[in-house]
């Protein structure tokens, strides 16, 4: 259900007509953008410009680009020390996502920590090597990763300890009414509670894997799992690694790759994962898993695994993990000087 959100916004301009224009619908153009707003899920924008602003009014140039939105406009008075040029935006809006602030040009000085937020999205099939890459990109730009695949894991854990049928979305419902999965971050680790009590260690057994595949298709899981990883990537840069990050629970990250390779490959890391951990397997086993869970994940009604539109595909057969943490690294990096 959308809630209200305040999200703000800020840049500065030349005092011509033609500046304030061009910077007024660039701000306005990057918060609908990146909040996924439309004017019709807008209360209300306000707008303040410092008062050596005159050449035109933001309000209306905003009017003039198509918006039909009310509008508020105020003028700030000049303040000792402070930004001049300056033009801010208060949008009011209701949404399923956490506000993402803009601070554009000279008007990032403003928030540094609000302007360097980003998010990065990471998808695709399973054993494709997300986790290993995901957490040497966390590593490396020192952010927050979340294994979004472990909350699933945890939920088709507790439903096999309690003895219901993972396929039968009514019942693992009933299950999951009064079960509460939280993460916490020991020494930045990801830990998976539930209901208090940490199951990061028990939920990478291929029965686990089974079970996270049969309940992600079921369309109360995906509500109940969603918030928890929106309010993770809220004030803090992520990466958070899954099936449905660009598509479905963020949307709008900054940064939004597509992890694949050959079932063959796939099974081929995700056998040497098992054996080291010392587990009974077989390769073939462990392939036809990756089979059955593809084809689970991406043929699913709610949120299947597909690539984002706008997401950067990277086949991994040939890559090593750190040579597509390389990729995305770069990519990152390029971007947010
Ligand atoms: O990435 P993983 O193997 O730990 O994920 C376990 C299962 O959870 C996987 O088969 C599909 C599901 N999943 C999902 O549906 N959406 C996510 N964002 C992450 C995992």
């Amino acid at each position: 259900m959308s809630k209200l959100v305040s999200i703000r916004g800020a840049v500065t301009a030349k005092n011509t007509k033609e500046d304030i224009v061009r910077s007024a619908i660039k701000l306005a153009d990057e918060l609908y953008f990146k909040n996924g707003l439309r004017d019709e899920n807008i209360v209300n924008i306000q707008v303040s410009v410092t008062d050596d602003l005159t050449a035109y009014s933001v309000a209306r140039a905003i009017r003039e680009s198509g918006h039909a939105v009310a509008l508020m406009s105020a003028s700030e008075p000049d303040i000792d020390g402070g930004l001049k040029g300056c033009i801010r935006l208060m949008i009011t809006a209701e949404s399923d996502y956490p506000a993402h602030n803009v601070y554009l040009g000279g008007a990032r000085a403003l928030r540094p920590d609000l302007t360097n937020v980003y998010a990065i999205a990471l998808d695709g099939p399973s054993g494709a090597g997300k986790s290993t890459v995901a957490k040497l990109v966390s590593k490396r730009l020192s952010i927050t990763y979340l294994d979004t695949g472990a909350l699933y894991r945890a939920l088709g854990l507790t439903c096999l300890n309690r003895n219901i049928s993972v396929s039968d979305a009514e019942k693992v419902e009933k299950c999951l009414k009064d079960v509460s999965v939280e993460i916490v971050y020991d020494n930045g680790t990801q830990r998976v509670m539930v209901n208090g009590v940490d199951v990061t260690m028990l939920i990478r057994t291929p029965e686990v894997s089974m079970a996270a595949s049969a309940v992600s298709a079921i369309p109360y899981v995906r509500k109940k799992l969603l918030g928890l990883q929106r309010e993770i990537a809220e004030n803090n840069s992520v990466i958070l690694d899954g099936r449905d990050i660009g598509t479905v629970v963020l949307p709008h990250a900054e940064f939004k790759f597509f992890l694949t390779a050959s079932a063959e490959v796939r099974a081929r890391r995700r056998f040497n994962e098992l054996k080291a951990k010392g587990q009974s397997v077989t390769y073939a086993d462990v392939l036809a898993d990756v089979i059955t869970r593809d084809c689970n994940d991406s043929t699913r009604a709610v949120a299947p695994l597909k690539c984002a539109y706008d997401a950067i595909k990277i086949e991994s057969d040939d890559l090593s993990a750190e040579q597509v943490a390389d990729v995305i690294v770069s990519k990152v990096t390029e971007s947010l000087q």
